[in-house]
């Protein structure tokens, strides 16, 4: 880098060298008269130039830094025996057979990225789900290492154990091939809590007139629950849902309590529909779902705080769920 800085200073200089030589011929004219003066004005023209120069050197160090981290990124992939072993369903024979590739793997590579890597170049038939590759979409969810996560946010490096990355599909949803997952049962059961806005007059949707009107306060009861992508990643995590399948889940239960607590809502029946043991009171909290959950949704603490509300209701008389048959 040093060298470059050094090169740039002399290629400038030289630049300026015509002005120099041009200040320097008529100095000269004057230098039997002027000599002091002459002295002065060489200095001030070599100020200049040192000014100048330092400038374009300070736009082209920018640059060499700049390459330096490409540099330093190229340094870093790894060539020493990363391994994934992807567990591949087939659907005819009902077998999952476990393959393993060789990866190259560098200390950015995701999960997802190490998966595509290996249908690109090693096996074309490994069928797997994803899009935005920005943990958004919430369509690559799979089991990574035991635990299920979305690939396209889980570093590689981070997670491998002895040089090793293990993916399979998620278990509390039926097998289609390979990594996909069939989600219909999960959207079944998201759209049974009913997750949007009910309104009593819902004719004034039609006008464009009536402005829902929300204090922050209470936008904040439920902004935190609304941030679900619907990877299902905590109905996966969740050992009720894994034992009994009829119940509705922590995603649906949380969105019920996202729908629930929010101010413009006005629906009588969401809270009576799920106020039973495969809705709300199927929970244990064991608390696996938040732990899983890529967005930091709590759906633990919502279907807890749900509970609540069901009890606060009955005793005023407002809710005629199943839970008292328990
Ligand atoms: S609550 Fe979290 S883990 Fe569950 S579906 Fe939504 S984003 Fe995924
Ligand atoms: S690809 Fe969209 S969340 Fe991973």
């Amino acid at each position: 880098m040093k060298t470059s800085k050094y090169f740039a200073f002399f290629y400038l200089s030289m630049g300026f060298l015509p002005i120099l030589f041009f200040l320097l011929l008529i100095s000269a004219f004057y230098s039997y008269m002027y000599f002091k003066e002459l002295l002065i004005l060489i200095g001030l023209d070599l100020l200049v130039f040192s000014i100048l120069g330092g400038l374009e050197i300070y736009k082209r160090s920018d640059k060499v830094k700049t390459n330096k981290l490409v540099k330093n990124y190229l340094s870093n992939v790894k060539n020493d025996g990363y391994n994934i072993v992807i567990a591949g369903f087939d659907i005819k024979s009902k077998e999952i057979k476990q393959k393993q590739y060789k990866v190259n793997i560098n200390k950015y590579t995701s999960v997802l990225d190490a998966i595509l890597d290996v249908k690109k170049a090693q096996d074309n038939t490994i069928a797997l789900r994803y899009s935005c590759r920005m943990g958004i979409c919430g369509s690559c969810g799979m089991v990574i290492n035991g635990k299920p996560s979305l690939a396209c946010e889980t570093n590689f490096i981070k997670v491998a154990k002895n040089n090793v990355v293990t993916v399979e599909p998620m278990q509390a949803h039926p097998i289609v091939k390979d990594l996909v997952t069939d989600f219909k049962d999960f959207f079944d059961k998201h759209s049974s809590v009913e997750p949007h806005l009910i309104r009593e007059n819902t004719k004034e949707q039609m006008t464009g007139k009536t402005p829902y009107d929300q204090k922050p306060d209470d936008t904040n009861k439920f902004l935190p629950y609304s941030y679900c992508i619907m990877c299902g990643l905590c109905n996966d995590a969740c050992p009720v849902v894994n034992s009994n399948p009829e119940f509705l889940g922590p995603q649906a239960l949380s969105q019920a309590y996202r729908y629930q607590m929010d101010s413009r809502d006005q629906s009588k029946d969401r809270l009576t529909a799920i106020d039973k043991l495969t809705g709300l009171w199927g929970c244990e909290f064991a608390g696996a779902c938040s732990k899983a959950c890529p967005k930091g949704v709590d759906p633990a603490s919502a279907i807890q705080l749900l509970k609540m509300v069901s009890i606060s209701d009955d005793l005023k008389g407002k809710n005629d769920g199943e839970k008292n048959e328990v």
